[in-house]
């Protein structure tokens, strides 16, 4: 469990970072009269709560996940946006393959197999949110906020949809009733009922 349990743990602590990073890019962006930017970074940071979670559950009760905290820089929303975009790509393109060439040292065990799944979901989100966010820069670049957009999240992986979603999850595969109407609720109850 040793290799998979590293992964994780640090898998945590970047998701960890990124939830006090996107709070903190939300109040910036209110500053800048940019509520709906400031929306899609509260809900990020619900989606990353999700991935925390999801990790944690696979980790297991038996390890400690020491603080690891980064230094916040927190620039203008352009930038700020700028700084999330990257930190997504790097998670999906770059931590995320890392920690699956690991986990596979590991395989067929069934700890590793649940790693396997928790990151994996969270590294296809991941790459969503850069979508999503680099969407934002263009308009931020234009002078202009987000349309008021209805964001629906999944309970289960983090995935973040525009406008009601009729079918199942493409992410994780979990029906319709898993997602949260995000105008209802910025702070979700993310425990599955
Ligand atoms: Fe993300
Ligand atoms: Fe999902």
């Amino acid at each position: 469990m040793e290799m998979s349990a590293q992964c994780l743990i640090e898998a945590i602590q970047g998701e960890s970072n990124a939830v006090v990073m996107y709070n903190s890019f939300a109040e910036q962006a209110l500053k800048e009269n940019l509520p709906n930017i400031s929306k899609l970074f509260r809900m990020l940071a619900c989606a990353e709560q999700i991935h925390i979670k999801n990790h944690k559950s696979a980790l297991g009760p038996d390890y400690t996940i020491p603080e690891a905290s980064e230094e916040l820089n927190i620039l203008s929303t352009e930038k700020n946006i700028a700084q999330a975009i990257a930190g997504e790509e790097f998670e999906c393109k770059t931590m995320y393959p890392n920690f699956f060439k690991k986990i596979k040292k590991e395989f067929p065990a069934v700890y590793a197999k649940v790693a396997m799944l928790s990151m994996e979901w969270s590294s296809k989100v991941e790459a969503r949110h850069a979508k999503q966010l680099t969407r934002a820069l263009e308009r931020v670049k234009a002078g202009e906020d987000l349309p008021l957009d209805n964001f629906y999240l999944c309970r289960v992986c983090g995935n973040i949809e525009v406008g009601k979603p009729e079918k199942e999850c493409d992410i994780c595969g979990h029906d319709a009733r898993f997602f949260i109407d995000m105008d209802r609720t910025l702070k979700p109850d993310v425990e599955v009922n």
